[in-house]
C-alpha cells in the first residue's frame, strides 16, 4: 500500500493531522484558458473545509478535477494516500466508493424518483438485493433529513431545500469518508441554509465524516467550517481558521469577510466605505 508522503506546505498544527486529499502544483486549464496554476491544498480527515472564491475562479473545476472528470496539464492529486494518476483503474473504482459528491448542477436525475436517485451509485458499485437496497435508501433519505414519503417523489415534485437534501442523500449512499459539497445551500432561504448547514455538522460529528464545502454563504463559513481555504488568481490565496481570513491582508479575502455582509454576520458595525466594495467582491467576477 502506497504511503501517503509528508507534506512540507501543509499548515501546521500543533499534532500531525491525517490528511485525506492532498493536491500539489496543480495546473488546469482549457484550450489557451488557464484556471489554476501551482495549486496546493490539503484537506484533513474529519474537518469541515470551506472551500471560497469569486465566481468563475475554479471552484467547481478544482472539485471535479480531484474527482477526476476534469483532465489536469500538471501536478499531483493524492485521496487517501494514492496518486489517482498511479493506480489502476480497479483501484479507482474503489476509492470512488470512499467519497460522495453533491454537484452544484444537476443534482438529480429528473425521471428518476428519489430513492432511485439515491439507489444509483449502490447499483453502481454495490451488489445487493433490491429488499437491501431499498432499506439502505430510506435510511439516507431520513438522514438527509427529508421524510420518507418524499422517497417516491419525483425532483420535479421538490423544493428546492428538499432537492439539496435529496441530493445529500444521494452523496452519502455509499457511506462516504468524504463528501464534496459544491454550493449546498445556495437558493436556500437563510433558515433552511441553516437547517441544511446544522445536518452537515450533525453527520460531520455522528459519522466523522470530512466535508469540502464550497460556498458563498458568510454564515456557513462562519458557523460549521472548521477551516476555510479562499481560492483566487488560480492558487489559494489563504487557508485556516476564519481567524486567519479575517487577518488576511489578501485584497479579495479582506473584502469577502470584511464587507458588509461579512459585518452583518459578525455582528461588527460597518466601515466607511467599505460597503460598496464588499458589495461587489461578495458578488464576484467572472475572468
Ligand atoms: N468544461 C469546460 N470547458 C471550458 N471552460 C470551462 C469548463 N468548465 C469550466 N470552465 C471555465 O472554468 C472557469 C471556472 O469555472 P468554475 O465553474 O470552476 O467556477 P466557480 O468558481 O465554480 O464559479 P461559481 O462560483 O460561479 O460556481 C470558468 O471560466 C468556466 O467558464
Ligand atoms: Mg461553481
Amino acid at each position: 500500500m502506497q504511503q501517503s508522503p509528508e507534506h512540507t506546505s501543509a499548515p501546521s498544527p500543533e499534532k500531525k493531522r491525517e490528511v485525506v486529499i492532498s493536491v500539489r502544483n496543480l495546473e488546469v486549464g482549457f484550450g489557451s484558458k488557464t484556471i489554476m496554476k501551482g495549486l496546493n491544498l490539503d484537506i484533513y480527515k474529519g474537518e469541515i473545509l470551506g472551500f471560497v472564491g469569486g465566481s468563475g475562479t475554479g471552484k467547481s473545476v478544482l472539485t471535479r478535477t480531484i474527482l477526476g472528470l476534469v483532465q489536469k496539464r500538471a501536478g499531483t492529486i493524492e485521496a487517501f494516500g494514492y496518486d489517482i494518476d498511479k493506480i489502476p483503474e480497479t483501484q479507482h473504482r474503489l476509492l470512488e466508493r470512499r467519497w460522495g459528491v453533491l454537484f452544484q448542477q444537476g443534482a438529480l436525475f429528473s425521471s428518476l424518483t428519489v430513492k432511485q436517485n439515491v439507489q444509483m451509485p449502490m447499483r453502481e458499485y454495490l451488489k445487493m438485493s433490491d429488499r437491501l437496497l431499498d432499506e439502505i435508501a430510506m435510511m439516507k433519505i431520513e438522514m438527509a433529513g427529508l421524510n420518507p414519503d418524499a422517497a417516491d417523489k419525483f425532483p420535479s415534485d421538490l423544493s428546492g431545500g428538499m432537492i439539496k437534501r435529496a441530493a445529500l442523500a444521494r452523496a452519502l449512499a455509499l457511506d462516504p469518508e468524504i463528501v464534496f459539497l459544491d454550493e449546498p445551500t445556495s437558493g436556500l432561504d437563510p433558515i433552511g441554509a441553516a437547517d441544511f448547514d446544522d445536518l452537515i455538522a450533525t453527520l460531520q460529528k455522528t459519522l466523522g465524516l470530512t466535508v469540502f464545502m464550497v460556498t458563498h454563504d458568510l454564515d456557513s463559513l462562519y458557523s460549521v467550517c472548521d477551516r476555510i481555504a479562499a481560492l483566487g488568481n488560480g492558487h489559494i490565496l489563504a487557508e485556516g481558521p476564519i481567524e486567519t481570513m479575517l487577518a488576511s491582508d489578501d485584497p479579495w479575502i479582506r473584502a469577502y469577510f470584511h464587507g458588509k455582509r461579512a459585518r452583518a454576520v459578525a455582528g461588527e458595525p460597518m466601515r466607511a466605505g467599505e460597503e460598496e466594495q464588499g458589495k461587489a467582491m461578495q458578488t464576484g467576477t467572472e475572468r
